[in-house]
């Protein structure tokens, strides 16, 4: 399909995807800097617009109540924690990005899905790797299934050719940032091309009722068009989260149209493919024998669901030059911030330490019920006194010391006590019913206090 028309070029943000007719150093749509890039733009048949106009003749407005409810038909993918996460399983006629870095896990899971629903047919088209090289990963992960149709193809327009003409129940698109589309000008991978690709699967994903899911990288350089990109497009975004070096892989729910968001899944990679870990606590919490200093656990909240997880702190003494502030999966600045409360609130002269701060588990926390218990593990450090481990902490601290209540308390509780802890400290003015039997909930005003309850002898 040649382009009519002149060829012109435009400035695109790899970041949000915004585009600008001259180069910027700061996106204005998005705010981040070095992101805009130059890529040809076709004018006259104006950006595959050929490819937007649909195929449907039939298509006209219809009353609201006429319309057919099956929308709300929903696969299960036989993995109880991706279902969760979409919201109870896969909407037909969905698009689904699944998106991370490259080598978290996004194929292992997406040639799972397949090789455990043997009922459902499966086209997985692979840009990035041969037809050979899946069948090994098929073999390592455990099974080669019939139902499995693999497609190694990167042209959107044969892709979409090849589904219409197999119409299999579920389309996988492995990666987006492989795919090109015809109607377009410039090489897979940039802005414009990633859009019309993704924009394609979705018509089809509409046209024809099936479920698609798509895999995207994300780049730290951002030098490759980002899933942010497809944000808008798509219907659910699930994100993989986690180390690389690590065991565990967090999937997170960044936006979804038929559930809610802020869900989260674990998993567990593992020689034969990536493993669900439906009590994510049970790993998170200690693993050692009691008397470690510098530990201190938190009864954090990961969207709607609880879980404990280790927090490790190592203080040292600063062996010349500025002190090290480090913090893996925790806000620096909110470390400095409360080491600043209890240099100033508490009268703790941290100034000449080096602080490190660890979540277990590799997992990144960002609710701020951890901050209890950062300034309890920091202070476990620092006088070489150990936390007794049947103790967890769910609170956050303000600037002036005192320690505030958090959401959702009484669940953080009950999932600490489920796990066998005896003693859990939270806000004085936490809103907390009757707490369950065989634990006490303490409730502390202020960092002075949580010290003086913590190490009073
Ligand atoms: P992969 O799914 O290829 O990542 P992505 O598609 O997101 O780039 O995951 C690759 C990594 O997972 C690689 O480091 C090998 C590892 N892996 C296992 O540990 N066990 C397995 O069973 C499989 C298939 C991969
Ligand atoms: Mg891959």
């Amino acid at each position: 399909m040649a382009v009519t028309g002149k060829i012109k070029t435009a400035w695109f943000c790899t970041e949000c995807g915004n585009e600008a007719p001259k180069w910027m150093g700061q996106c204005p749509a998005c705010g981040a800097w070095n992101t805009m890039v130059e890529e040809k733009v076709a004018t006259g048949g104006s950006k595959g617009n050929e490819s937007h106009k649909s195929s449907r003749s039939d298509n006209a407005p219809v009353k609201l109540s006429e319309v057919s409810s099956n929308d709300k038909e929903r696969i299960s993918l036989n993995l109880p924690e991706v279902d969760r996460l979409l919201g109870g399983g896969l909407v037909k006629g969905s698009l689904v990005l699944i998106g991370g870095e490259p080598g978290i896990g996004k194929s292992t899971l997406s040639l799972q899905i397949p090789l455990l629903n043997p009922e459902l047919n499966v086209l997985y088209v692979t840009g990035e790797e041969s037809v050979g090289q899946v069948k090994m990963r098929a073999a390592r992960i455990g099974g080669v299934q019939d139902n499995c149709l693999i497609y190694s193809e990167t042209q959107m327009e044969d892709i979409i050719r090849e589904a219409k003409r197999i119409s299999p129940d579920l389309l996988i698109v492995d990666s987006v940032q492989t795919m090109f589309s015809e109607s377009l000008e410039g090489s897979p991978g940039t802005v414009s091309q990633v859009r019309e690709c993704a924009a394609s699967l979705l018509r089809y994903a509409k046209d024809t009722d099936t479920p698609v899911i798509l895999i995207g990288h994300i780049t730290k350089e951002g030098s490759i068009a980002g899933p942010k990109v497809l944000e808008h497009i798509v219907d659910v975004v699930l994100q993989f989260e986690g180390e690389n070096r690590g065991a565990y892989r967090l999937l997170r729910g960044i936006k979804n149209r038929f559930g809610s968001t802020s869900e989260l899944a674990v998993f567990e990679m593992t020689g034969t493919g990536l493993r669900e870990i439906t009590n994510p606590s049970e790993l998170l919490i200690p693993m050692h024998e009691e008397g470690l200093s510098g530990v201190a656990v938190a009864a954090m909240l990961d969207g709607t669901r609880p879980f404990l997880i280790e927090v490790q702190a190592l203080v040292s003494s600063a062996a010349y030059g500025t002190p090290q502030r480090s913090a893996t999966g925790f806000d620096g600045r909110r470390l400095n911030m409360l080491l600043a409360v209890l240099e100033r609130r508490a009268g703790f002269k941290l100034g000449q330490k080096d602080v490190f701060i660890n979540m277990a588990g590799g997992l990144k926390v960002t609710d701020p019920a951890c901050d209890m218990s950062v300034i309890a593990a920091v202070l476990s450090s620092t006088f070489d006194m150990a936390i007794s481990s049947d103790i967890c902490f769910a609170g956050e601290v303000g600037l002036s010391g005192e320690i505030r209540p958090v959401s959702q308390t009484d669940r953080r509780v009950s999932e600490a006590a489920r796990l066998g802890f005896r003693k859990i400290y939270v806000s004085k003015f936490a809103a907390t019913g009757d707490a369950p039997k065989g634990i006490d909930v303490v409730k502390v005003a202020d960092v002075p206090e949580l010290v003086r309850q913590l190490f009073k002898n």
